[in-house]
């Protein structure tokens, strides 16, 4: 495992902070408010408290768009199946993630980044194979850093799409990320929904090295807030780690 669970007393913490947030900012605010009447018309409205945005608690429902799936958060049930799927060039997605895919490829298309699928939902079954064959080929040291094991890939999910370049260039590979597909995206996946999973830099965090192809469908909602509050993973935004 890459980066530590939450802890009982990690989570008292975060739960003492929450506290503090929510009280007033300093005594003076914290005085109570005087009857209206012994006010004057000029006196100084209480000062402003600032709270952070509460930290939602991760979803574990595979169903939900929102769940977080990682090395400590596999698939409950690990053997679950999507119910329903769609094609996107051969590659299967669920329905909401896979018609905003569609129109994000379609507006990639128009602004001369053409995009492909490359690997979309995945069994249990057949992650178990690939996380297989990466650890003959590498390891399995090198193929944990690479590869979910079974039940703990978000292509499980339905809600996640590998893409690429249509030139085919650097597929599956770091460098997709300096290519015009790969920069296209990672400006504007958010805008459809769609995070770039594993950023660089991000290993200990989310668990796996850089994938500038590997797109999770989050909806709008998430994205948007990852997108505006400047939060890289979807375990910061969950509150798995300190946000910064
Ligand atoms: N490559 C990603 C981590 C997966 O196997 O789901
Ligand atoms: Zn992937």
């Amino acid at each position: 495992m890459s980066y530590p669970r939450r802890s009982a007393l990690a989570a008292a913490l975060a739960g003492a902070a929450l506290l503090l947030t929510s009280l007033p900012a300093s005594p003076a605010a914290a005085a109570p408010l005087r009857p209206v009447a012994s006010v004057g018309a000029a006196a100084a409205a209480p000062a402003p408290v600032t709270t952070k945005p509460a930290v939602p608690k991760p979803l574990r429902d595979p169903r939900n768009i929102g769940v977080l799936v990682n090395k400590t958060h596999p698939l409950k049930p690990k053997s679950y199946v999507p119910k329903g799927h769609v094609r996107v060039q051969g590659q299967r997605l669920r329905a909401e993630p896979a018609a905003a895919l569609k129109k994000m490829m379609r507006d990639a298309k128009a602004s001369g980044a053409r995009l492909v699928t490359v690997s979309g939902y995945r069994s249990y079954s057949t992650q178990k194979s690939l996380f297989a064959r990466y650890t003959r080929a590498y390891g399995a040291t090198y193929a944990a850093r690479i590869s979910a094991r079974p039940g703990y890939s978000e292509h499980q999910t339905g809600l996640t799409m590998d893409v690429g370049a249509a030139s085919g260039a650097c597929r599956l590979g770091a460098c997709l990320g300096n290519t015009k597909a790969g920069r296209w995206v990672a400006k504007n996946a958010w805008k459809y929904g769609y995070i770039v999973r594993y950023p660089k830099g991000q290993e200990k965090v989310a668990g796996y090295t850089y994938e500038p192809w590997h797109l999770r469908y989050v909806g709008v909602k998430i994205s948007t807030a990852m997108k505006k509050g400047k939060i890289p993973t979807l375990e910061h935004y969950y509150g798995q780690v300190k946000r910064r």
